[in-house]
């Protein structure tokens, strides 16, 4: 198809930085205050700030913490506090946490220190960083992938993780299941992507809509 595209005239390959803009985890925070993201993310560059802010930020619930680079779920991490009630305006370095990775819903237990230097890998290199944000409970309904031609949205790709206790993840080999919808079988969600094309355009950099893209969706609380 690209062939074909390109044959008549049509460029599919973004510029680099665009590439980088839209695929990496801290997009979210480029568009935090706009409809398609929640309010409570954060991004860390360095150690000193992720060991200072995210022990905080864990008080407030489940958290998801996302490193920059990879895909299918490798390095996307579900932390809970256990015995969450014991702790109340920041939770101490030696509380423990249970950890499940994306990548196949497996469990470990750390301390949160242990776990905060863990994560030093995730920050290293040109583009190391890490993405922090609420836990969305009603993933377990799926996540919900819109696939765009530039500015159309041309199929909807309903993602639903395994039954399992532990799984939240919708990639595919963690065994999750997937279903094609039309478009219009969303017509809110399609409206809400329609309706922010130009804040997402403008905060990852002002490039072109790239010609294939995807944005992945998860249900808030609101029903
Ligand atoms: N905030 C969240 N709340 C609940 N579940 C989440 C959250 N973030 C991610 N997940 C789950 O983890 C999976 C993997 O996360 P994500 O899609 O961000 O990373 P990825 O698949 O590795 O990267 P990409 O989709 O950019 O290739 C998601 O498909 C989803 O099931
Ligand atoms: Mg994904």
């Amino acid at each position: 198809m690209l062939r074909e595209l390109v044959n008549n005239g049509v460029e599919g390959l973004l510029h680099p930085d665009a590439m980088i803009a839209y695929g990496a985890k801290n997009s979210v925070e480029k568009l935090k205050g706009s409809a398609i993201v929640p309010d409570d993310v954060y991004t860390y560059y360095d150690f000193e700030t992720l060991k200072e802010k995210f022990p905080k930020s864990l008080c407030k619930g489940i958290r998801v913490i996302k490193q920059n680079r990879g895909s299918t779920g490798e390095g996307i991490w579900r932390v809970e506090v256990v015995d969450a009630d014991k702790y109340k305006n920041e939770i101490p370095f030696d509380a423990m946490l249970k950890l499940t990775e994306a990548r196949d819903n497996h469990v470990e237990e750390k301390t949160l220190q242990e776990f905060l230097e863990f994560c030093i890998k995730y920050l290293e290199g040109d583009n190391g960083m890490l993405l922090d944000m609420p836990f969305l409970e009603r993933i377990k309904e799926g996540e919900i992938r819109v696939l765009m031609l530039r500015d159309s949205v041309v199929n909807i790709v309903h993602k639903k993780p395994a039954e399992s206790a532990d799984a939240f993840s919708a990639t595919l080999f963690s065994g999750a299941k997937y279903r094609y919808d039309k478009p219009e079988q969303w017509p809110a969600l399609v409206d809400i992507v329609k309706g922010s094309l130009r804040t997402i355009q403008s905060r990852l950099g002002n490039y072109d809509l790239p010609l294939i893209w995807t944005a992945d969706f998860m249900l808030d609380t609101d029903e």
